[in-house]
């Protein structure tokens, strides 16, 4: 069996669970709020202790679902979450970051990101960031939806080598990323966080990853989980409310995709031939 405790690791030389648990959608219901707060403590429970979340799920209400379903164990989990681009001035990713620490009962944020990028300068986002690193409420931070270009000029900001991240959306039908950003990440030693790794469940049908998951007695999700997982330094956060996807998920883990899947997955999926924009949910 693969080791439950996959990593990757970050530039500090930091080990972070490979695969970890979603958070979009979480928290917009009283009704869903204990099946929410059950299935992180499900996948915790598997080893799944990476949780990325953000101040936008749920406009804070994933992050107090998180609360909860790390209390008592938060020294266990590795907590991921954003602030918005409307947010990130130099003062407002300060507040932003208070206000996040609040809603998730905790007094530090191991990795805060950049959701996307908006108006306000890299420099000062990046700012605020070393500010909230020296005052010891997130340990490290990193970026969300930055392409190479964009990820260029943060390279040029003082302190933005500092980066520790770059979640994008990336799954078997999004593989824009595998032409430049994933090598360029790659050859840095920057993890990639992929998002959406199942595409919200619209992967599943696919005729190649059932036939595929047959063979491995997996589930379509599985499939599409480990050929992410494959990759050192890609981490996937699915997101699943439902117990048994959380425990499929897990099973990704145990997959070992051969010669044969890789190049029937390419022909289903092809990579890119070229250049693409960095698409995003
Ligand atoms: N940085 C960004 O801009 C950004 C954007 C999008 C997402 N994200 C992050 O990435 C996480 C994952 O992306 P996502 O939530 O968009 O989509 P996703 O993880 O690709 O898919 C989630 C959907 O798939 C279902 N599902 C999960 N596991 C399954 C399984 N084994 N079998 C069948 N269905 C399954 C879930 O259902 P149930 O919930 O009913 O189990 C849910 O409807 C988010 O939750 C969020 O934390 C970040």
């Amino acid at each position: 069996m693969t080791s439950a405790f996959r990593t990757a690791l970050l530039p500090s030389g930091e080990a972070v669970p490979a695969l970890g648990l979603g958070t979009w959608n979480m928290g917009e219901s009283r009704a869903r709020h204990d099946a929410e707060v059950a299935a992180l403590r499900l996948g915790l429970d598997l080893g799944l202790t990476l949780i990325d979340t953000a101040e936008m799920y749920g406009s804070g209400g994933a992050e107090r679902v998180v609360a909860e379903a790390i209390a008592g164990r938060r020294d266990s989990v590795f907590l991921v979450s954003k602030v918005l681009p409307q947010n990130a001035s130099r003062k407002g990713t300060l507040t932003a970051c208070e206000r996040s620490l609040k809603r998730l009962h905790t007094d530090r944020i191991d990795l805060y990101l950049l959701h996307w990028r908006g108006s306000y300068p890299l420099a000062d986002t990046v700012a605020a960031f070393e500010e909230l690193q020296r005052a010891g409420k997130i340990r490290h931070w990193g970026v969300s939806n930055l392409d190479s270009d964009d990820m260029d000029e943060l390279g040029r900001v003082p302190g933005g080598g500092a980066c520790a991240a770059n979640q994008v959306l990336h799954n078997l039908s999004r593989r824009g990323i595998e032409h430049d950003l994933l090598p360029r990440c790659q050859r840095t030693g920057l993890p990639v966080m992929a998002y959406s790794p199942i595409e919200q469940g619209r992967l599943l049908k696919h005729a190649t990853l059932k036939a595929i998951a047959a063979r491995h007695q997996a589930t379509p999700a599985g499939i599409a989980l480990a050929w992410l997982l494959r990759r050192p330094g890609v981490i996937a956060i699915p997101k699943a409310t439902n117990p048994q996807h959380v425990h499929d998920n897990r099973a990704a883990l145990d997959v070992a995709l051969t010669e044969t899947d890789l190049a029937e997955l390419d022909r289903a999926f092809p990579p890119p031939k070229g250049p693409r924009p960095l698409e995003m949910l």
